[in-house]
């Protein structure tokens, strides 16, 4: 059994054949799928989309690439939407720097700081998007205090990084690009933390293990077996712990 900790599926991409997404996605075994939403209105549809099948669980948030429109209207609307029975988590939120300063790193930090207080008033997890701004994601979690959780999204920092998030409460969350062969860093890392503190996703649509095609929930799998070759142990024991993980982290039964 396999938990799919991070995808979109209320993506463009799914919409001709969601149905037969899903069904290959129970068909590798995978129990669980959490979808994410960006901004209000793939929230909204992350939550339709828990709400019209059993498997998929959505967690809600702006993404740091949207900040600009978090204003007083979205704040409230993903508050209600995270009330929402089958909502795990608050996400995909974070911050994004590759841009340089756009959307203003400042308007990014209010609408993560925010998010983050919204997760904690509701004890839920969050989901953390982390691009090239590594030391501001773990000095935001670090100056925050309290007991924080939740995972880093398609981890990308280093080592270091990673040790600090583990300390502070956070779990690591691979996807498909830790199956390049480029992806040399990032497989030592995997190799180095405790399988306790990992969990897995695909970020579908994006991001497939097959350059240039789509991503879909079933290719979980082959980042639980990538872990297994690195640790030199069985898939069937990565697939335990990191549904396990993903089953406590986000209250998943
Ligand atoms: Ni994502």
């Amino acid at each position: 059994m396999l938990i799919d900790a991070h995808c979109h599926l209320d993506d463009d991409q799914f919409a001709d054949d969601l149905g037969a997404v899903l069904a290959r996605a129970a068909d590798a075994g995978v129990q669980t799928i959490i979808t994410a939403g960006a901004d209000v209105a793939s929230s909204r549809a992350a939550v339709a989309l828990a709400e019209k099948y059993d498997r998929v669980y959505a967690v809600v948030g702006v993404h740091p690439e949207h900040a600009a429109t978090f204003d007083d209207a979205a704040a409230n609307t993903i508050r209600a939407l995270a009330r929402h029975d089958k909502v795990v988590g608050i996400g995909e939120i974070g911050l994004d720097f590759y841009w340089q300063n756009n959307p203003p790193r400042a308007a990014q930090e209010r609408a993560l700081v925010a998010q983050m207080n919204l997760a904690q008033e509701l004890d839920k997890p969050v989901v953390i998007h982390d691009r090239d701004a590594h030391d501001a994601i773990i000095e935001i979690i670090q100056r925050r205090g309290g007991k924080p959780r939740g995972i880093l999204h398609c981890f990308s920092g280093d080592l270091d990084m990673a040790r600090r998030a583990i300390d502070l409460g956070f779990c690591i969350s691979f996807a498909g690009n830790l199956t390049f062969k480029n992806a040399r860093q990032l497989q030592e890392i995997a190799r180095a933390l405790p399988l306790e503190r990992i969990v897995i996703e695909t970020d579908a649509p994006y991001l497939s293990p097959q350059r240039g095609a789509r991503n879909e929930p079933a290719n979980v799998a082959r980042v639980a077996a990538k872990i297994a070759e690195l640790k030199n142990i069985e898939t069937s024991v990565v697939e335990q712990a990191t549904t396990r993980n993903s089953q406590l982290l986000f209250g998943l039964s």
